[in-house]
């Protein structure tokens, strides 16, 4: 089987996560990589024997032909990185968030649709082989008509390192950092219903919480990891903290279902890392996988046992090669990616007017 050749934007930390699983398999090649910072990008080519090293996508594209762009900068680049790469007839696997904001993700739909490219973006937690059974159960019928989820990602303290907390760079806090996987996941597992409206809640009270040592080496890029956080983006020298702690909310969809998430790097409350869909014959909870039904008054409760994960970031990027190489529309294609950055802007835009607005897209 001829090889299919990838080039990575944003030589980071996602972007090993990405090549661990290129490396796992025989039929697709690293041609190339590309990074602002360029010290950073020979280092990561040296590391995976990666031929050839650009410092812009602009570069890259010119220098090498890949059929794919793996997309692993920081959020504020995944719309022009994007664009860059459908413009020039490649397709696209597009770290979370999609973008910054509706305007990109309108543009970044319009460039992927105008040169007839693929784009996925890589929201891992629904490539879990116990999220794809649980999606099963739903697309066969088990849970009946489903007509609510539940969902959180809720840190007590957990701020990760980096440009993570500055919106010039991620666009938000935990809302596009965490709260993406699992409003992804549950609305996944819902069966995708088309949002129509959100009304949420964001706090911005305890803000940055770290110690001041640990801030002033942050600011100097002297560390980059926060004392209670393993994962460091890139440091910035412009960094200023200003996202929110914390949010919680209800979105409503076209078919009468709704969800409701919550998600924090910094709340006086408990971890919750959980996530429940209802139907009117059965439900399930995912962590642990348990499914619950009733007959009459008699309640039961099922473990659902014996999946093993074989990787999420390995199954997301082998699901966009076999869309690639059959022509199939990816699961988390640019429509859901563009719904996906609606529910997201909507977040901020209800807590900023504190009230419920719909959704356009
Ligand atoms: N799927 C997951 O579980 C997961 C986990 C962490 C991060 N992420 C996402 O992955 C992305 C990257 O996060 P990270 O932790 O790897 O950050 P990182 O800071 O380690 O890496 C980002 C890299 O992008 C580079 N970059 C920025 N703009 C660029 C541009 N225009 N062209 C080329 N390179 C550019 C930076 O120099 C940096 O090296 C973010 O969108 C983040 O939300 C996903």
């Amino acid at each position: 089987m001829e090889k299919l050749k990838v080039a990575l934007v944003g030589t980071g930390n996602i972007c090993h996560a990405h090549v661990g699983a290129y490396l796992r398999r025989d039929d697709v090649e690293i041609i190339s990589c590309a990074d602002i910072n360029l010290d950073k990008a020979k280092a990561f080519a040296a590391k995976y024997n990666i031929p050839k090293v650009f410092n812009s996508v602009e570069e890259l594209l010119a220098g090498s032909d890949p059929d794919f762009v793996d997309v692993c900068t920081w959020p504020a680049a995944h719309a022009v990185v994007s664009i860059a790469a459908a413009n020039a007839g490649k397709h696209v696997l597009c770290e979370k968030p999609t973008c910054h904001n509706m305007e990109d993700a309108l543009k970044l739909r319009e460039a992927v649709k105008k040169n007839g490219v693929l784009f996925q973006l890589a929201v891992p937690l629904r490539y879990g082989n116990a999220a794809q059974h649980a999606r099963k159960l739903v697309d066969d019928g088990v849970l009946g008509d489903v007509f609510y989820g539940k969902t959180a990602y809720v840190r007590q303290r957990g701020i990760p390192g980096g440009w993570f907390s500055c919106t010039k760079y991620a666009g938000g806090g935990p809302i596009i950092d965490i709260g993406v996987h699992r409003i992804d996941l549950a609305w996944f597992l819902m069966g995708c219903p088309k949002p129509i409206s959100v009304s949420a809640t964001a706090s911005y009270r305890i803000g940055d919480y770290r110690d001041d040592e640990l801030k002033e080496q942050l600011a100097n890029g002297g560390a980059t990891v926060s004392a209670d956080n393993a994962w460091a983006g890139s440091f910035v020298p412009d960094y200023k903290f200003d996202v929110e702690d914390s949010a919680c909310g209800f979105f409503r969809f076209e078919n009468g279902a709704s969800l409701f998430f919550e998600t924090s790097w910094s709340f006086n409350g408990p971890e919750s890392f959980a996530t429940q869909i209802a139907g009117d014959k059965a439900g399930f909870t995912l962590e642990p996988f348990k499914l619950y039904t009733a007959d009459g008054a008699e309640l039961k409760e099922e473990e659902i046992t014996g999946i093993e994960e074989t990787g999420i970031f390995y199954n997301e990027i082998d699901h966009f090669i076999n869309c690639i190489r059959t022509g199939t529309t990816p699961s988390s294609d640019i429509e859901q990616a563009v719904q996906m950055e609606a529910m997201l802007c909507g977040i901020y835009e209800s807590a900023k007017l504190g009230k419920e607005i719909e959704l356009k897209y």
